[in-house]
């Protein structure tokens, strides 16, 4: 079974479902089967800046309960740049040293980082200053990390961007409206376009395919035409107005949060057609709740074989879902390919082949 090992966990970048089923799977493999010790690390890699590291021991029997739980018990974060920390008195400080001692403080032989291709720049930048053995698993709902078809927390987030749609069916059919859902994705626009088609939407707006107002209110008439009196229309947060502007505001520590393009199109859509619209922002309800099967079912298998190249002493790679079964590459070939939607690919032909408006 090789060397004993002390290996350290952490969750980094925005949580989504499925990151405790993760959590859990690595604790199950690491002690179940090689009788190893599993370190949890607190709020990414902030509990290891501290002295002492924030950290506590990972037992079976403290992870079982929660394959079924949202978030991630040991807490995470979007902010600060260790490289570029944002300090009380408002300067940048490069604070890599100390996440670095705080790993080898806890005598770490490994480290497990999940998070998506911003986390992973950063944990790798990390391993190489540092010495760290990483290995990676990838979770976003965003599903923009290249190569992997699987990112941890999209189904999920899928399934209730559909749920939404499936709901607002009734709705808009009842007053017959038009109705807009909102839904996140930094910069790729995966939610809107499965959730759009699995949820039987009439119009999908994506950031990777322009689009015009007057032929997403072409689309709602030729729907009048035909005696429905209602539509749906799913836009991606990232999606620019007509002109090419993004709707987002900075927060503190110059992260860009996008929101508002529903409020956007919904204005256009009324002032072009005269149709009655409403909108709906689903935002973070997408990143909470219980894992779908699916997400469960690829953290289990993320993290089983995260522990096993740790085994292999198999470093800086991180686990990828590529034609149903795990394949692990080097982290750098990850992080190198951005994942948007393939304008050329299968679910844009799908849509347009269901005479959904994707746009031009
Ligand atoms: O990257 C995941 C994500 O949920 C994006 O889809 C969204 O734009 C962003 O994070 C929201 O981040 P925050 O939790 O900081 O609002």
């Amino acid at each position: 079974m090789g060397d004993y090992k002390r290996i350290g966990i952490l969750t980094s970048g925005g949580d989504c479902a499925g990151l405790n089923a993760v959590i859990r799977a690595v604790v199950h493999r690491a002690i179940g089967t090689y009788s190893w010790e599993v370190i949890g690390i607190r709020q990414a890699t902030q509990g290891l800046m501290v002295d002492p590291p924030q950290a506590t021991q990972l037992s079976i029997e403290k992870v079982d309960p929660l394959l079924i739980a949202g978030g991630t018990v040991l807490g995470t974060t979007n902010k600060g740049d260790p490289f570029a920390f944002p300090m009380p008195d408002g300067t940048l400080c490069d604070r890599s040293a100390e996440i670095i001692a705080g790993y080898h403080t806890l005598q770490l032989d490994a480290l497990v980082g999940i998070g998506g291709d911003g986390s992973m720049a950063i944990l790798r930048k990390l391993a190489q200053q540092g010495g760290l053995n990483l290995v990676g698993i990838p979770k976003t709902i965003d599903n923009d990390v290249g190569i992997t078809e699987h990112s941890i927390g999209f189904d999920t987030a899928v399934n209730t961007a559909t749920e939404a749609l499936d709901r607002l069916h009734f709705t808009a059919a009842s007053h017959s409206r038009v109705m807009i859902l909102e839904v996140m994705g930094r910069d790729a626009g995966h939610i809107a376009i499965t959730a759009g088609i699995a949820g039987g939407a009439d119009v999908i707006l994506i950031p990777e395919i322009p689009y015009t107002i007057a032929n997403v209110c072409e689309k709602i008439r030729e729907r009048q035409s035909q005696g429905k009196n209602y539509s749906l229309v799913i836009v991606s947060e990232a999606v620019r107005t007509e002109d090419g502007q993004t709707i987002s505001f900075m927060k503190e520590l110059k992260q860009k949060h996008w929101g508002g393009i529903g409020d956007y199109v919904a204005e256009q859509i009324s002032l072009s057609s005269g149709a009655e619209t409403r909108v709906t922002v689903l935002g973070h309800v997408q990143r909470g709740g219980t894992p779908s099967p699916l997400d469960r079912l690829v953290a289990s298998a993320f993290g089983v074989a995260a522990v096993d190249l740790i085994a292999e002493e198999k470093y800086d790679h991180i686990v990828t879902w590529q034609n149903r079964q795990i394949v692990s590459i080097p982290i750098a070939d990850a992080i190198a390919q951005y994942r948007s939607v393939d304008p050329k690919g299968t679910l844009v032909k799908t849509a347009r082949g269901l005479g959904i408006y994707l746009g031009d």
